[in-house]
């Protein structure tokens, strides 16, 4: 049994991952920053905490309430896409703050805390700590300006999980696409069931060593250019 832990996990992505970890019989430590999501979370049979991404004091008590853990897995699932705009307009700066705070603070003031607790999973070799980026942060791949503040906000998270995959002395760090997923954010229009989705990224997750360090990875195992 490993002990798994998805941060920002009260629907979509994140609460496939909760569902299919507890499913195979992990222990999950999930968080969510409503009660309806924390319902969500204890009817699966995590055990969830009440956490905003956004609040530093909340994402500190929740550093020390794991502190001590093993963490074989930590995700970093939490997102949202702000204004779908076609072009580079104008950006309003609520719609900066929203999206940033969410997509980069959080991860910012997260991803160091949880480092440690998953340089002692896996048995202390090492465990994964991944973030839910977007093929869409990609600059190497970029083909279209569609959202352009969600896809800069996910190219800042690719720098954040590098720099953060720079002071792992064991742990292995990665970048997660999803692919096109019928979620809230994704619409029901989008390619991919969730249960696909995450069924590839936990393949990518149990299947990481060392040498994918720092590397960011769709959910069908492909590697893509930062
Ligand atoms: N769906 C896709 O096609 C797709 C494609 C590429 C990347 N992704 C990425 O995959 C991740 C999950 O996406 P999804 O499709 O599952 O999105 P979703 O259905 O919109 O769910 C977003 C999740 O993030 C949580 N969240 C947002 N702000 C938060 C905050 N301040 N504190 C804590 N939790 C917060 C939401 O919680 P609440 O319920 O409280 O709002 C919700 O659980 C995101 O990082 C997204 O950018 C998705």
């Amino acid at each position: 049994m490993s002990t798994v832990l998805i941060l920002g996990a009260s629907r979509g992505i994140g609460l496939e991952f909760v569902r299919q970890y507890r499913a195979d019989g992990h222990r999950v430590i999930a968080t969510a920053r409503s009660e309806a999501g924390i319902e969500a979370l204890q009817a699966l049979g995590a055990e969830a905490h009440r956490v905003d991404l956004t609040d530093p004091a909340a994402v500190a008590g929740l550093g020390w309430k794991l502190d001590g853990e093993a963490v074989d897995v930590a995700i970093y699932n939490a997102g949202v896409i702000g204004p779908r705009s076609e072009g580079a307009q104008p950006v309003q700066q609520q719609d900066f703050d929203e999206v940033m705070h969410v997509n980069v603070l959080g991860p910012m003031m997260a991803l160091p805390l949880l480092l440690p607790l998953v340089e002692a999973g896996r048995g202390g070799q090492g465990g994964v700590l991944a973030v839910l980026s977007s093929r869409m942060g990609s600059i190497g791949a970029m083909d279209s300006n569609r959202s352009w503040l969600y896809r800069t906000s996910k190219a800042a998270v690719n720098a954040v999980l590098k720099c953060v995959s720079l002071d792992a002395r064991q742990a292995t760090c990665v970048a997660l696409h999803p692919g096109w997923v019928r979620t809230d954010m994704g619409g029901s229009g989008a390619d991919l069931a969730v249960e696909d989705s995450v069924g590839g990224m936990r393949r990518v997750l149990a299947g990481a060593s060392r040498a994918d360090n720092g590397s960011f990875h769709a959910y069908d195992g492909a590697e893509l250019p930062w």
